[in-house]
């Protein structure tokens, strides 16, 4: 598999015209050098505090027994304006008890640390990012979901091939991902893989409400050539934007290597959100701009 072209991160975020044509005919950009050392360390700090006071005895039952999968379901579903700890599948036992310690068992957690979490506010209300985002344009940028993704070692699961606009859909499509590489992401433990200028497809599925039901309805065939895809190596501070049309996905981190990442996804205002999308908010918790 190839690996894609890297630029230099811009000190003030602005991107310049070789970059602007990459993300053109690409469908994504990676900003090698975007996040400092000292940055990722505050939010790799955070990151294991909040990991740290999460009592996995809390939502021990959500996962466990027969109720596994509807009230997995509930906390999930709840989790758009909250901060939440999702387990790797397979991190319990039959009896409901863990089988590695939380450190290692987690698959994620989302989606508000930007709005609920400082150091996270801090890291996400980037004046770069303010910046970019223009240069990318999203004229109204709201941020509406954050996660930080594990890819534990030999348990980090795959992440299929998908568009981000499947899951936060707006019309038209504006969601934009902010992904920041908080370790070294490369093909021996589970980078990010993408199909370059495949953005300019359709959107082939939704995963949106029915009623109370949440479900994926496919829009469109997707010709998705998996011969074509290319790897996005991305060492710690790399910031990999990708555009919501973009297939892209990861393979599973077999190695002995964490490989964690956080990601922001961004849309435009001016667009409209799709009411049925899955991520909703309290209406006291009003979705914000970059500043
Ligand atoms: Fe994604």
């Amino acid at each position: 598999m190839k690996t894609a072209e890297r630029f230099i991160a811009p000190d003030d975020g602005r991107l310049d015209d070789a970059m602007r044509a990459a993300w053109d005919r690409d469908g994504f950009l990676a900003l090698e050098g975007f996040k400092s050392p000292a940055e990722l360390a505050e939010l790799r700090a955070r990151v294991d505090e909040i990991v740290e006071t999460f009592d996995p005895d809390s939502v021990r039952t959500v996962f466990s027994t027969q109720q596994q999968s509807h009230a997995a379901d509930i906390y999930f579903r709840e989790s758009g304006d909250k901060v939440r700890c999702f387990f790797e599948a397979g991190a319990f036992d039959d009896a409901g008890e863990l089988t590695v310690p939380k450190q290692r068992a987690l698959n994620k957690i989302g989606h508000a640390m930007h709005d609920l979490d400082p150091v996270f506010d801090r890291f996400c209300r980037d004046r770069r990012l303010a910046g970019m985002a223009g240069d990318l344009g999203l004229a109204e940028p709201a941020l509406i979901q954050s996660m930080v993704i594990f890819k534990q070692p030999r348990i980090g699961g795959e992440v299929g091939m998908h568009q981000d606009a499947t899951f936060l859909h707006t019309d038209p499509v504006s969601v934009t991902g902010f992904w920041f590489a908080l370790e070294d992401a490369d093909a021996g433990n589970g980078c990010l893989v993408a199909l370059p200028g495949a953005h300019r497809g359709p959107l082939a599925q939704r995963f949106h409400y029915c009623g109370d039901d949440l479900r994926m309805d496919r829009l469109a065939e997707q010709h998705w050539d998996e011969n074509a895809l290319v790897a996005l190596e991305a060492p710690a501070g790399t910031l990999v934007v990708l555009h919501g049309l973009l297939p892209h996905g990861s393979a599973p981190n077999l190695s002995a290597r964490s490989r964690q990442a956080f990601a922001l996804h961004v849309y435009d205002r001016r667009t409209r959100w799709s009411a049925d999308n899955w991520l909703r908010r309290s209406e006291d918790m009003p979705v914000r701009g970059f500043s």
